[in-house]
């Protein structure tokens, strides 16, 4: 009861809200190694929610499963002009983009299973970390060229692996999500997710940071997910998001459909916990110009954060620190693709 009535205040506080509009694009890779703990559901939902708020979002399926463009109703079939092209052959952006049949202002780059082999075939492809990057400029520029409206918010959904998918996805972004499911377990590997961004700052991408942390599949009546709450916010108290997004049917029923929840069921308590969290986002990242919560993630605050969480969750100690960016790339590479990398490598030398 008191849940229906909470609702219905969030309802009527939230309804018809227009978000305000970052002052540049905000570019937000979606990461966590871990399978299932909601990148793609967040993906999709806060993309959504977004653009109904009157923002131009755009989403860059980076996940050979196809998920989000599944969720978002994007064709995504093999043979559809999809990420793969642009990041293998090098095609533009816009002759792959698809605008959502239901969401006015969002587009999305899909996913195809071709992507699966992309993993691999990037390897030993030149510049294999930044081809996400260089391609998304391209067509932030060719929208402006066009007289096209900018983009607002891209988001980039990644496969549940530190590979080289990963990789270009946190090099194309400058900002880092994490969603963190409140279960057994919900920190284990977040010590190492945070040591492959830590490389990546120091190595490929000065800027990136983890600004956002998003605790989803919340089930306020176990213990279990009211401590990994609280652990999470005493780690990271800044960068976790007020808004928990509840265990919800109606966001797991969405994608069948062909839809996010955001459209599926509008009024469920799942869409708006995205929407509150879509608002929390957009309402920090206006607060201050880099998007985090009090301007001063760096290397250093990730890294205490991220011994942090190896202490709490009594973590195997990680590898010595790494010289040289061939080294950091690999070491990144190697911990979900050691066979394949470390015999391209070889090749390298
Ligand atoms: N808040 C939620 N409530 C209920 N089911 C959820 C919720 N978030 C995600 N799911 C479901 O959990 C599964 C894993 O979520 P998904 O977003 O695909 O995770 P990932 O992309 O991290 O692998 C999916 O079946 C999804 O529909
Ligand atoms: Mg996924």
């Amino acid at each position: 009861m008191a849940e229906l009535q909470l609702d219905a205040r969030r309802r009527i506080e939230l309804r018809g809200r227009r978000f305000p509009r970052p002052a540049a694009t905000r570019v937000i890779t979606v990461a966590n190694q871990k399978g299932g703990v909601g990148k793609t559901t967040t993906t999709v939902n806060l993309a959504a929610a977004l653009a109904q708020a009157g923002l131009n979002v755009l989403v860059l399926d980076n996940d050979p499963q196809g998920n989000a463009s599944t969720a978002l109703g994007i064709d995504h079939r093999a043979g559809t002009p999809s990420i793969y092209e642009v990041l293998v052959d090098g095609a533009p952006i816009e002759e792959a983009v698809q605008e959502s049949p239901d969401v006015p202002n969002l587009w999305c780059l899909p996913a195809t299973i071709d992507l699966s082999g992309a993993e691999i075939e990037l390897v030993s492809m030149v510049a294999r970390e930044t081809r996400l990057r260089n391609a998304l400029d391209r067509y932030l520029e060719w929208r402006a060229a066009q007289g096209l409206e900018p983009i607002d918010y891209v988001f980039v959904d990644c496969p549940p692996s530190l590979g080289l998918l990963t990789v270009n996805a946190f090099v194309v972004a400058r900002e880092v999500l994490i969603p963190i499911q409140c279960e057994y377990y919900a920190l284990e590997g977040l010590s190492q997710l945070l040591k492959s961004i830590q490389l990546i700052q120091a190595h490929l991408n000065p800027d990136l940071h983890v600004s956002t942390i998003l605790l989803t599949m919340y089930d306020a009546r176990t213990n279990l997910a009211q401590q990994v709450a609280e652990e999470v916010r005493t780690h990271f108290p800044d960068r976790t998001l007020r808004t928990t997004v509840p265990r919800s049917v109606r966001i797991s029923e969405a994608p069948s459909y062909g839809q996010t929840v955001m459209t599926y069921d509008a009024g469920s308590s799942g869409a708006l916990a995205y929407l509150e969290a879509a608002r929390e986002i957009a309402e920090r990242g206006a607060a201050t110009s880099d998007g985090t919560a009090d301007g001063t993630d760096g290397v250093a605050s990730a890294a205490v954060a991220a011994d942090a969480v190896s202490h709490a969750t009594e973590a195997r100690p990680h590898a010595d620190q790494h010289e040289s960016t061939a080294e950091a790339d690999s070491a990144v590479h190697q911990q979900t693709y050691g066979e394949p990398v470390m015999a391209a490598h070889q090749e390298d030398q």
